[in-house]
């Protein structure tokens, strides 16, 4: 095969490989890079063109996010109303001579969905689970010296499969594992810290080493616990490594004066595990660990490093919003950061095996982790989901989910299901206790928990009162299977826990799933809704245009509003914590509507990363910082009787002030989380001061805003990376002449860019558009929409203009500067 110039850089990297491992004699320290991304010069093509028109991107690829939304997609509004069907992806690298005698593995890091992969027209494997990672072992097929072809046929035109959307494609990161042929194995160390104290710390490390000689080696195989790249302790030991066997080996180090990993200070350790056969390092391998202790107590709730600790966690799908599923750290990072502004410490990876970049960064970032595996066992939700292959893969899917998250400190709960539709009948509770006992054979150091509803498992009415009427007995509840009760809803039934399950902690595994449009508000505030009426009956009323009010006042009826759970967890030490269904908006499920809604209404913060207002609820509840957070905005019909919400901490009060008459003060009492006047509209100022020992603590101002005059920009980043990955979001908010923000803008934004980057997504929050999210416009929705734009590889400025008819527009610049250490 004739060399394409375009994979040469990956040519380039091989032979230095090789070069370099060659060039190692005695002891030497130096060693090529083992893993790196297999991302770039990949073709692709739908199943409709097959073969025949193939175009070239760089993975990671969602090619679902670029199609049109439409009712009549086989994944429904409740899988986002976008194509899934048939793709193929082709790459065509080189592989110098020098090459032979190396062992070469692909790993895929999750492919939505039914994957078979082929090297050079040879099945290296299937695997129908769209959230799990894999790897091949390229070696046997490989044409040294030679072209080769890596195909990958991704199937997802079967659906229904999902209840939320999946993304299509080859979504995850793709990477070449160059190694010799004694190595650490795949997913092959596992860290564990089995006695932690501020003096002293054990750190125990376990390695499997493979030998793929034709003949038995002796090794030495030398662990170093690393801490900020300084030598902490080292180990080392001669093996007898068999040809063809693998050798677990295990060492026992002591670490004084640890730095403990904790949401605070995310401490990091590193485990590095050097291989040397005759002298010559053969394998580094490294894997980062943190050391930490915790529990969860049937009294305290739960505990990190000896310090009781309130789980304040979101649930999120993996959806990125405009950039589909096709994962990137920034977009991930900046996902983190939000919460993090609203107090959040922990995310449930609802309901699948998350993208491991995200847990890389809840490892560095400080985010706890309840990692879960599956939505459904063997009884599936959608025709054509996980049950139909759960038979013959879910072994071996939550082995390698557990043996690839097992080393992350973030990760501090395993959870087994979610909603498992077997878990009322005793056929849950057995598959429930062979999968926890899968999971605790590969790692014991973390419960095992299930998101059930509710977790009860007595006929004692007691106990047993869900909403207003008695609940089944919960097998998988009552298997003892499980080391955590995890409830999902079910609020009113927290407070029995305790009699119910007298010996298991608790864990609110989900909450909450309450609903608003960001910028949307109906009068009056203080009613709640419960939408839709009942879970199993199409909801017809609502709001014509599919709004969902954004004051606390409407949740599904399973659920509750935001602060109703809160003020139950918050006031009993018992109760370990929360996750909230969810965090971000994410595609599909539109619960209370269907079409033409597409997206949730359940998220803190809407799909293109705005907050709505109970993120400020949580702020001033969950974080030291101060809030005052005043609502909606003062753009209103005149005489019209609005309701003034404010959130606000660190005060005693709050005094509320129209064109500088008072209205009054208010203080929460009890257990309130907010406060509240009912004023008649008249244009003009409001303004809201806090006050603590009658000393201002912060004032707020809302205007009323005139007509929409101009374009403001503002981007979370001015300077980012020249790699062609990094991004910047710029939010574009529609401001009067004199630049107040107008709540109720609807004008379209043309966006134009030029430099050294690229318009990657547009977004402006509505769970009702049917905009594309890869068009260079969009609307404004209630004054704002987003505009993400993406690196090239060379260093420059990037300058965006926003215009729109009848506005001023806006120009702003975006540095992207090079990273000299980036690969591919
Ligand atoms: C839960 C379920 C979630 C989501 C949520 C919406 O029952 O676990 O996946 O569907 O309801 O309220």
């Amino acid at each position: 095969m004739k060399a394409n110039r375009s994979i040469w850089p990956v040519c380039a990297g091989l032979l230095a490989l090789v070069f370099m491992s060659c060039m190692n004699t005695g002891k030497s320290k130096s060693i090529p890079v083992r893993k790196q991304p297999f991302n770039r010069d990949w073709q692709f093509c739908s199943g409709d063109t097959a073969g025949v028109s193939w175009h070239k991107l760089n993975l990671p690829h969602d090619w679902s996010i670029e199609g049109e939304f439409n009712k009549d997609h086989p994944a429904t509004f409740s899988g986002g109303a976008l194509p899934g069907g048939i793709g193929y992806y082709k790459k065509e690298f080189n592989v110098p001579s020098g090459y032979a005698g190396k062992q070469v593995y692909i790993e895929f890091d999750g492919v939505y969905m039914n994957s078979e992969v082929y090297l050079n027209g040879k099945l290296l494997g299937r695997r129908p689970n769209g959230y799990i990672g894999f790897e091949y072992n390229l070696t046997p097929y490989l044409n040294v010296g030679a072209g080769n072809t890596l195909t990958v046929k991704v199937d997802n035109s079967q659906q229904p499969n999902s209840r939320w959307y999946s993304g299509s494609g080859i979504y995850r990161n793709v990477w070449l594992t160059v190694t010799g042929k004694v190595h650490v194995k795949h997913w092959g160390t596992y860290v564990t810290t089995p006695k932690v104290s501020k003096d002293q710390s054990d750190v125990h490390a376990e390695v499997e080493v493979i030998n793929n000689r034709a003949e038995d080696r002796k090794g030495v195989v030398r662990t170093i616990v690393l801490f900020k790249g300084e030598k902490v302790s080292e180990k080392e030991q001669t093996v007898t490594l068999k040809a063809g066997n693998t050798h677990l080996v295990t060492d026992d180090h002591t670490v004084k004066n640890p730095q403990l990993w904790s949401v605070e200070t995310p401490a990091l350790y590193t485990l590095e595990t050097e291989i040397y056969v005759d002298d010559r390092l053969v394998d580094r391998h490294r894997t980062p660990f943190g050391i930490r202790s915790f529990d969860f107590d049937t009294d305290k709730g739960f505990i990190l490093n000896g310090r009781q600790l309130k789980i304040r966690g979101v649930c999120n799908h993996h959806d990125l919003g405009a950039l589909g599923t096709a994962v990137n750290t920034r977009a991930l990072e900046r996902q983190l950061e939000i919460l993090r502004g609203m107090g959040v410490n922990a995310i449930r990876t609802a309901h699948n095996p998350p993208a491991p970049e995200l847990l890389e960064l809840c490892d560095k970032m400080g985010f706890l982790v309840m990692d879960e595996v599956f939505d459904m066992w063997e009884k599936g939700k959608s025709r054509y989901d996980y049950s139909l292959y759960w038979d013959e893969w879910h072994r071996q899917d939550l082995i390698d989910f557990i043996k690839r998250d097992r080393n992350h400190p973030s990760v501090f709960i395993w959870s087994i299901g979610n909603e498992i539709p077997e878990q009322w009948e005793e056929r849950g509770a057995e598959t429930g206790r062979e999968l926890s006992k899968i999971v605790r054979r590969l790692d014991d150091t973390r419960p095992v928990t299930a998101g059930m509803n509710p977790p009860i498992h007595t006929n004692n009415k007691d106990v047993t009162l869900q909403f207003d009427e008695p609940a089944t007995p919960n097998a998988l509840a009552g298997s003892g299977a499980l080391d955590l009760i995890g409830y999902n809803y079910a609020h009113r039934t927290y407070l029995q826990h305790q009699i119910n399950f007298p010996e298991t902690p608790f864990i609110a595994t989900e909450t909450t799933s309450a609903l608003a449009t960001r910028g949307y508000y109906d009068q009056r505030s203080d009613t709640v809704k419960r939408w839709p009426y009942r879970w199993d009956q199409l909801f017809l009323d609502g709001n014509p245009d599919n709004t969902v009010s954004a004051y606390d006042q409407v949740s599904a009826p399973w659920g509750s509003t935001h602060e109703e759970t809160w003020k139950i967890i918050k006031k009993h030490d018992f109760l370990s914590g929360m996750f909230i269904w969810t965090g971000f908006d994410y595609l599909g499920e539109p619960t209370p509507y269907v079409w033409p809604s597409r997206s949730s209404y359940f998220g803190v913060i809407d799909l293109a990363g705005f907050p709505k207002d109970a993120y400020y609820m949580y702020k001033s509840e969950w974080t030291d910082e101060t809030v005052l957070h005043i609502f909606p905005h003062w753009n209103w019909e005149p005489g019209r009787e609005v309701d003034i919400w404010a959130y606000y901490n660190n005060a005693d009060e709050v005094e509320l002030y129209l064109n500088g008459r008072s209205l009054g003060k208010r203080s929460k009492k009890g257990d309130d989380l907010h406060v509240m006047w009912r004023v008649p509209f008249n244009p003009g100022t409001l303004k809201a001061v806090s006050r603590k020992d009658g000393r201002d603590v912060l004032v707020k101002e809302i205007k009323t805003a005139g007509t929409a005059a101009q374009i403001q920009l503002e981007a979370d980043r001015n300077t980012i990376s020249a790699d062609s990955k990094d991004l910047s979001f710029v939010t574009v908010s529609i401001a009067d002449t004199t630049g107040n923000f107008v709540p109720t803008a609807t004008n379209r934004i043309e966006f134009e860019i030029s430099g050294p980057g690229k318009i990657v997504g547009v977004d402006n929050g509505d769970p009702t558009s049917h905009e594309s999210f890869k068009a260079k416009n969009r609307k404004a929705f209630y004054g704002k929409c987003l505009v993400i734009v993406q690196s090239a590889g060379t260093a420059g400025e990037i300058q965006l203009t926003a215009k729109s008819k009848g506005l001023k527009p806006q120009k702003l610049v975006i540095n992207t500067t090079r990273n000299r250490n980036e690969k591919d």
